[in-house]
C-alpha cells in the first residue's frame, strides 16, 4: 500500500498535470481572440478617423472654393467702373449675402491700397488704407489670397478673402471679409463622441476654428511642427500630459491644418469589455477545470486508497487462512505422530500403578514417591492428549452442516455452560438481543465452540469483577446477522491484536492455554461463510465482532 505522502503526491501531478493540459489551451486562445479583436477594432477606429478627417477637409476646401470661385466671378464680369456706383455695389453684396450670411462687409481696393467703394457694417474702415500691410502684397503677387483667422480693426474673429483684377495697367482688388465662425460649425460635430475634439491650426499652431477643449480660438495648441503631407495621417500626439490618437490633414486651398481628436476612453471602452469578458470567462473556465480537476483526482485517489485497503484485508486474511491450512497438516501428522506414544505411556502408567499395589512394593520406603510420579506422568500424558485432540479435531474438522439456527438460543446456552463460572468470579453477563432475529443458516454446535472461546477469553482476560455484554443485531447490503462480544477487561495492545489468531499465540501460564482457542474459532467462521474481528485499545476492554450470512454463500 502506498503511503499517505505517496498518494497526495500521486494527487498533486494529477492536478497538476490536468490543469497545465487543459489550461495552456486555454490561456492561448483567450490571449489569440482578443489580440485578434484589440487588431480589428484598432483598424476600425483607425478608418473611420481617417473617414471623418478626410470629409472634414473636403468640405473646409468646398466651402473656400465656393468663396474663391464666388469673389473670382464678380471681379471678372465687370470692370472697376462698374462697381464704384455704390447702390451697383451694395446689391451685390446683398446677392452674395443671400447665398451665404457668413459675407461681413465687401470692398474694393486701388492700387494704391485706398478703400474705393465699401459695404458694410463697419463705415470707419472705409478711409484705411492697406498699401503697407502683407496681405496687399501678396494679393499683388500671387492675384487671390486667404488670410488666417483675426481680430483686426473689426475687433471679431474673421479672416479676408481677396482678389485682384488687371484692367489695363491698372489693378484692383476685390476684398471681403468673411465671420470665422463658419468653420467651428463645419470643423465640430456629433461624430466626435463625448470626448472627441476638432479644429483649424495655421502653420504657426494659431488655433484657426474653437476647439471644445483647451485654448481658446487664436490661443497656440501645439501638435508639433508638420510640414505639408498629402492626404490624411493618424498620429499618437501628447497633448496636456495625455495620449491622443489625431486624424490631420492640410487644406488644399490654405496652409491650415486640420486635426480632429479622437476621444479614447470612449473608442477603447468596446476593447476594455472584451477584455473583461475575457478575463471572465478564462476565470470561469479555470474555476471549473479547477474543481472538476480536483473532484475527479479526489475520487480516483479514494478508489485508489478503497481497493488498496480491499487488497489489503484480503491478503491478511489469506494469509491467515494460509497459516491455518499448514498447520492443520502439521496438526494431523504431529497429533497421528504423539497419540501412540502418549497411548503407549499412559498404558504403561496404568501397568505401574498396579504393579505398585503389589504388597512388597508397598513395603519399599520410596513407596510414596513412585506413586506421586506416576500421578503425574499420568496428569501430563492427560493434559499432552488432550492438547492432541484438540490439534486432530482442528485438522479432521468435518464440514459444517447449514441448518436454520436462531443465534439468540445458542448464545443463551452457551452463557449457561459459563454462569456459575462467571458468578464464582463476580463477572455480569448482559445481554442486547434483537429480538425475531432471522434465522440463519449454520452449524450451531460449531458456533457453539466459538462462543464458548471468546466468552472464555473474556472471563479470563477480566479475571474478578467485570461485564460482559452481548449483542445480536441484523442487519442488511449485505444480509448478515452481527454478533458483539464486549468485555471490560485490560484490552489488546496492538501488536498483540495483529497475532491473537495465531496458532499457539497465548500469554497464560504453561498449561493454561494453548493459543489455539481463536485460532480454531477463525477456522470455524470462515468455513461457515463468516467474518470475525476484534477491536480494541489497551486499557479499554475488546470487542469481538462475529458476522454470519443469513444464507451459505
Ligand atoms: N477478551 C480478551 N481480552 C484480552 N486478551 C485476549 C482476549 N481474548 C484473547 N486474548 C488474548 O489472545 C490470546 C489468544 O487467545 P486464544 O483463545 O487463542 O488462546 P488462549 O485463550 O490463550 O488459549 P486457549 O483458548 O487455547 O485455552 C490470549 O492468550 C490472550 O492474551
Ligand atoms: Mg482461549
Amino acid at each position: 500500500m502506498l503511503e499517505r505522502s505517496g498518494y497526495t503526491k500521486l494527487r498533486v501531478k494529477m492536478i497538476l498535470t490536468t490543469l497545465g493540459f487543459s489550461l495552456i489551451p486555454l490561456l492561448i486562445l483567450g490571449y489569440t481572440i482578443y489580440r485578434q479583436f484589440e487588431i480589428s477594432h484598432t483598424n476600425k477606429i483607425l478608418q473611420n478617423l481617417n473617414h471623418i478627417t478626410e470629409n472634414k477637409r473636403r468640405t473646409l476646401d468646398l466651402f473656400l472654393n465656393e468663396r474663391l470661385s464666388q469673389l473670382t466671378a464678380i471681379a471678372y464680369t465687370h470692370r472697376l467702373q462698374y462697381f464704384l456706383e455704390p447702390e451697383t455695389f451694395e446689391r451685390v453684396f446683398t446677392l452674395l449675402q443671400a447665398r451665404s450670411k457668413y459675407y461681413i462687409d465687401l470692398g474694393i481696393i486701388d492700387h494704391n491700397g485706398d478703400h474705393v467703394v465699401y459695404t458694410g457694417p463697419y463705415q470707419t474702415i472705409r478711409t484705411a488704407n492697406y498699401k503697407d500691410e502683407e496681405w496687399f502684397q501678396q494679393v499683388q503677387a500671387k492675384g487671390i489670397y486667404i488670410s488666417d483667422v483675426f481680430m483686426g480693426r473689426r475687433n471679431y474673429p474673421h479672416f479676408i478673402i481677396a482678389v485682384m483684377r488687371r484692367e489695363g495697367d491698372k489693378s484692383w482688388i476685390l476684398r471681403a471679409t468673411i465671420d470665422s465662425d463658419i468653420f467651428d460649425s463645419l470643423v465640430q460635430s456629433d461624430q466626435l463622441g463625448a470626448n472627441g475634439d476638432a479644429f483649424l491650426l495655421n502653420a504657426e499652431n494659431i488655433l484657426q476654428s474653437k476647439p471644445r477643449f483647451g485654448p481658446r480660438l487664436l490661443g497656440k495648441m501645439d501638435l508639433g511642427a508638420f510640414s505639408r503631407f498629402p492626404g490624411v495621417r493618424s498620429e499618437m500626439i501628447e497633448v496636456g500630459g495625455k495620449q491622443y490618437l489625431f486624424g490631420l490633414a492640410w487644406l488644399e486651398n490654405k496652409n491650415w491644418l486640420l486635426a480632429i481628436r479622437d476621444d479614447p476612453t470612449e473608442e477603447l471602452m468596446p476593447l476594455k469589455r472584451t477584455r473583461h469578458l475575457v478575463w471572465v470567462i478564462l476565470a470561469g473556465g479555470l474555476l471549473l477545470i479547477a474543481g472538476g480537476t480536483v473532484l475527479t483526482s479526489t475520487t480516483i485517489i479514494a478508489q485508489l486508497v478503497r481497493s488498496e485497503r480491499e487488497k489489503a484485508t484480503l491478503n491478511a486474511s489469506l494469509t491467515q487462512s494460509s497459516k491455518m491450512a499448514s498447520l492443520g497438516k502439521m496438526a494431523a501428522g504431529v497429533a497421528h505422530e504423539v497419540n501412540n506414544p502418549l497411548a503407549i505411556i499412559k498404558e504403561k502408567a496404568g501397568w505401574m500403578r498396579d504393579l505398585l499395589s503389589e504388597e512388597d512394593l508397598k513395603a519399599s520406603p520410596n513407596f510414596k514417591e513412585y506413586e506421586d510420579a506416576i500421578t503425574k506422568i499420568e496428569y501430563h500424558v492427560t493434559r499432552a492428549k488432550d492438547v492432541t485432540h484438540r490439534l486432530l479435531g482442528f485438522a479432521r474438522r468435518m464440514d459444517p452442516i447449514h441448518e436454520d439456527i436462531d443465534i439468540n438460543q445458542v448464545l443463551n446456552q452457551t452463557i449457561t455452560f459459563l454462569e456459575n463460572e462467571a458468578r464464582y468470579r463476580a463477572i455480569e453477563i448482559h445481554t442486547a438481543f434483537q429480538k425475531d432475529l432471522p434465522f440463519v443458516a449454520s452449524d450451531s454446535a460449531q458456533l457453539q465452540q466459538v462462543f464458548l472461546n471468546i466468552i472464555d477469553n473474556a472471563i479470563d482476560a477480566i479475571g474478578k469483577d467485570g461485564g460482559i455484554t452481548i449483542r445480536t443485531q441484523a442487519v442488511h447490503d449485505p444480509d448478515e446477522v452481527i454478533i458483539s462480544i464486549t468485555d471490560t477487561g485490560p484490552g489488546i495492545s496492538a501488536e498483540k491484536l495483529d497475532k491473537i489468531f495465531d496458532p499457539f499465540f497465548t500469554t497464560k501460564k504453561v498449561g493454561e492455554g494453548t493459543g489455539l482457542g481463536l485460532t480454531i474459532s477463525f477456522s470455524i467462521i470462515q468455513k461457515l461463510g463468516g467474518k470475525i474481528n476484534v477491536e480494541s485499545q489497551e486499557g479499554q476492554g475488546a470487542t469481538f465482532i462475529i458476522s454470519l450470512p443469513l444464507r451459505k454463500a
